[in-house]
């Protein structure tokens, strides 16, 4: 149980598949979180805790469309953090540029809009904001929703500290005060810009192309702008801590970027040339495998009772699904604790989205969730670690930090602990070298 709702944590993902993507017309609800309820104040809860209706679908349609259209800003962006990170062979915590990446793409996806360096006050302000909005979406808080009002003020104390005094109030501050003058600045700079950007499409769909009335939008963009920061600067976070120790691995990778360079007059791969580079493709998989960026994807809930395997499943049920349980399963991944990119290399094809929306049995890996809810982001994500694993390896080699006597600071995955948030796991602070390559 989870407060009042029965909790199903699935590791098998034959039985998610069922659960969610063949159960998933009843399956695909989000909790809705009443302290949000203001900042959604006529009554349209975004993407993530929408239920899936028709204003849900518009929003899901119009944003990979758009998404679709910007990727080649990626580009630059992953450029500059290959430049930033390599500018002088020393220890260097890349998660900081890292998620600046992720936050630029986005904000220029949105509205134009784009941060210039990890100390540009417009990063900082939204980084806290994002850090802050996600605290509030932790199980702690969910649970005290959930508990009987009587019970909260007694227990509240012992789960959220003393200094908590009405969780309510504090969340509805967080909104009107600090996110909605942010998000309305983005909207009127897009609805201003003379390119095409995704708050006008959205605006367009919405609200016929109308000014002034964005309570509708804000919700969607406050939900782009925190599933997709986090998610893809930690998957990227959590690739390069496990290839820094593997100088093979990175060689091989480059060798194919040479090749498509020398075969190219001097230019990179794009991430729909990815055939070319199918190791690189395997090793990002098999990181996001060994690795994955959420513990247990995002909470689906029952809209009603159904019958599953010959038991009922009350409504308003909630089903996490257990990603690192399910990514080391020894049938499907042989093996599943040893480091092997070949694993992967039959199913560079197709990209992790595509593959996602496939047969269960067919499918790579399950970390962008699971039928109707699929990551709506994930086709972006894919471009944006494409880029920056492509910038990055051919212009670097990753290495280990040096100490003080200059003995190497091997970062694995057992050296740096995951710091779990209420749904990304990214790493806690980790140092690397990036060395230019000659
Ligand atoms: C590697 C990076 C990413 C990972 C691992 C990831 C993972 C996920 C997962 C597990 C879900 C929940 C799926 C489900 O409920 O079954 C999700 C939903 C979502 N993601 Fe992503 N995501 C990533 C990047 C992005 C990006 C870049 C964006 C935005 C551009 C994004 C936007 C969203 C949204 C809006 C939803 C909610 C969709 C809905 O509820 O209908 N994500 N993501």
């Amino acid at each position: 149980m989870t407060g009042n709702k029965p909790t199903l944590v699935i590791a098998d993902p034959y039985m998610a598949h069922e659960l969610l993507v063949s159960n998933g017309k009843v399956t695909s609800n989000r909790f809705h979180n009443n302290d949000r309820h203001d900042f959604q104040s006529n009554n349209t809860p975004g993407l993530i805790l929408s239920a899936p209706d028709k204003y849900w679908n518009t929003l899901r349609k119009t944003g990979p469309r758009q998404l679709k259209k910007m990727t080649p800003v990626l580009r630059n962006e992953a450029r500059e953090f290959a430049d930033a990170i390599s500018s002088t062979n020393e220890n260097i915590n890349p998660t900081p540029y890292l998620l600046r990446t992720s936050l630029n793409f986005i904000l220029l996806t949105l509205s134009g809009v784009r941060t210039t360096s990890i100390e540009d006050p417009l990063f900082k302000k939204a980084t806290d904001m994002i850090k802050t909005s996600i605290l509030y979406t932790d199980f702690k808080y969910i649970f005290m929703q959930l508990v009987n009002p009587s019970l909260a003020s007694v227990v509240r104390p012992f789960i959220l500290g003393s200094n908590t005094i009405d969780v309510k109030r504090e969340v509805f501050k967080h909104y009107e005060y600090i996110l909605k003058p942010f998000y309305l600045e983005i909207i009127e700079k897009a609805l201003d810009s003379d390119q095409d950007n995704l708050v006008k499409a959205l605006n367009d769909e919405i609200n016929q192309g109308k000014r002034g009335y964005y309570n509708n939008l804000m919700p969607a963009i406050h939900d782009i702008i925190h599933a997709g920061t986090d998610t893809s600067a930690m998957t990227i976070a959590w690739g390069f801590i496990q290839i820094s120790t593997m100088p093979n691995i990175q060689k091989k990778i480059q060798d194919e970027i040479d090749l498509f360079v020398s075969k190219h007059e001097g230019r990179l791969p794009q991430f729909w040339e990815r055939e070319a580079v199918p190791y690189l493709i395997a090793t990002q998989r098999e990181c996001f495998r060994m690795r994955p960026t959420t513990d247990f994807g995002v909470i689906h809930e029952a809209a009603e009772d159904f019958e599953w395997r010959g038991n009922i499943i009350p409504s308003g049920t909630f089903f996490m699904t257990n990603m690192i349980e399910m990514h080391m399963d020894p049938v499907k991944y042989p093996n599943p604790l040893e480091f092997k990119p070949e694993r992967f290399l039959d199913k560079t094809k197709d990209s992790m989205f595509a593959s996602a929306n496939h047969k269960i049995e067919e499918r790579d890996q399950y970390n962008f969730g699971w039928g109707r809810r699929l990551c709506v982001g994930a086709h972006l994500a894919e471009n944006q670690m494409f880029n920056v694993w492509v910038e990055t390896l051919y212009k670097c080699n990753i290495m280990p930090a040096l100490n003080k006597n200059g003995h190497e600071l091997p970062a694995t995955l057992t050296t740096v602990p995951p710091n779990s948030g209420p749904v990304v796991t990214g790493p806690h602070p980790f140092e690397l070298r990036f060395i230019r390559r000659n």
